[in-house]
C-alpha cells in the first residue's frame, strides 16, 4: 500500500535526517551568509504537522507565485535564487500575510555546485524536516535567429536548467530514498520535447531534465517518492519576453501555478500546463523528421 510522504516523514527527527544528510557528503563549511535573518519557522509537532518545502528559483515568476500558495496551504518553504532583495520582500510578504515566519530567503546561485551539500544540510537543519523540494530555476537565452550560434549561453542554459537540477536533485533523491517519503516538482518545458530551429540549446537543457526526472521516478516511485514534470507552454513571466515570434496559449503565471498545485496534490507524474499542449505536442512528436525540417518554429 502507498505510504503518503506526510505521514512517513514525520517519524524523520532532524537529528536523522542530519545523519542522513551526512552520509550523502561530507560537510566542508556553513553558508550563513546566504541566509535571511528571519526567525526559523515553528517547528513541526504532532498536533501541527507542517509540511516542510525548498523553492530553488522563487524570487520571481512561477517559483514566487508557487511560493505564494504553498504557503497559503500552510507549507513552511526555505527560498532560493540569486537576488536577495526580490526574495526578502517575497518572505516579508508571505511570513506578513500568514502572521508568522513561513518563509526564509538563501541566496544561490544553482551552478555553483559545491555549495549545494551544506546548504541543503543548512535548510532541512532550519526547516526541521523536509517534505518538497520544487526546481525551476531557469534561463532561456533564444539565439536570435535561425542562422545565429552561441556556445557560451548554450552551456550557461545547460549548467543552469539541467546540471544544476541535478545538482539539487542526486542529493535529495538520496534522501527521500533513504525516508521512503518525499515529493519533488520541477519545471521542465514543451521546449524538450522536441528539437527545433529557434532555441536548439534550451530544447536540449529541457528534454535532458525530462529524461533526467524520468530515471528519478523509476527509481523512487517504488519508495512512494512521488517525481512531478512539469512542461508549461507560454506563461506570462518575465522569461516570455525573451520569447521570439508567436506565443499562442500563454496564460498568466497564477494558472500554471493553480495546475501544479492540483498536480502536487494527486501526486501525478508528468503535466502540460495549459493542459492544450499535450495534444498539441503530440501532435508534433508524431510529426515525420522530413515534414519537420522544413518547418520555421
Ligand atoms: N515563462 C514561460 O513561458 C515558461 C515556459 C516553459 C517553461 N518555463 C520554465 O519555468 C521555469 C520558471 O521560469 P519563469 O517563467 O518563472 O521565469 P522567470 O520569471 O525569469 O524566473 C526564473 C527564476 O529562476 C531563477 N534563476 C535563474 N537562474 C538561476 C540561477 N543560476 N540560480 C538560482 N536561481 C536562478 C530566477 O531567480 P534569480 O534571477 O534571482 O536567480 C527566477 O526566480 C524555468 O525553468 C523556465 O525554463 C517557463
Amino acid at each position: 500500500m502507498h505510504v503518503p510522504a506526510l505521514g512517513l516523514m514525520r517519524l524523520y527527527d532532524t537529528r536523522q535526517i542530519f545523519e542522513m544528510t551526512d552520509m550523502l557528503e561530507s560537510i566542508r563549511s556553513s553558508p550563513e551568509d546566504h541566509v535571511s535573518n528571519y526567525p526559523r519557522p515553528a517547528a513541526a509537532t504532532p498536533l501541527n504537522p507542517r509540511r516542510r518545502g525548498i523553492i530553488i528559483g522563487a524570487s520571481d515568476g512561477i517559483g514566487a507565485s508557487l511560493a505564494r500558495r504553498l504557503a497559503r496551504e500552510g507549507y513552511t518553504l526555505a527560498l532560493l535564487a540569486r537576488r536577495a532583495d526580490k526574495l526578502e520582500l517575497l518572505c516579508n510578504e508571505i511570513n506578513q500575510t500568514a502572521g508568522e515566519s513561513r518563509a526564509r530567503a538563501y541566496t544561490h546561485d544553482v551552478a555553483a555546485y559545491e555549495n549545494v551539500p551544506p546548504l541543503l544540510r543548512q535548510i532541512v537543519a532550519d526547516l526541521g524536516g523536509l517534505d518538497l523540494v520544487v526546481f525551476v530555476a531557469g534561463v532561456n537565452y533564444p539565439p536570435g535567429g535561425m542562422d545565429k550560434y552561441n556556445f557560451e549561453n548554450d552551456r550557461r542554459m545547460i549548467e543552469v536548467n539541467l546540471v544544476g537540477a541535478m545538482a539539487w536533485l542526486s542529493p535529495i533523491a538520496e534522501m527521500f530514498q533513504s525516508a521512503k517519503a518525499g515529493q519533488i516538482v520541477a519545471i521542465g518545458s514543451v521546449a524538450g520535447d522536441r528539437g527545433r530551429v529557434g532555441n536548439p540549446g534550451y530544447n536540449t537543457s529541457k528534454a535532458g531534465l525530462a529524461t533526467y526526472l524520468e530515471a528519478l521516478r523509476n527509481r523512487l516511485t517504488r519508495y512512494g517518492v512521488n517525481v512531478l514534470t512539469v512542461k508549461p507552454g507560454f506563461v506570462q513571466t518575465e522569461m516570455l519576453k525573451a520569447a521570439q515570434g508567436a506565443t499562442p496559449f500563454t496564460i498568466p503565471v497564477e494558472k500554471a501555478v493553480e495546475d501544479i498545485w492540483k498536480a502536487m496534490k494527486k501526486r501525478k507524474q508528468v503535466i502540460y500546463t495549459p493542459s492544450i499542449w499535450r495534444w498539441i505536442m503530440l501532435a508534433i512528436q508524431f510529426t515525420p523528421s522530413f515534414i519537420f525540417r522544413r518547418l520555421s518554429f
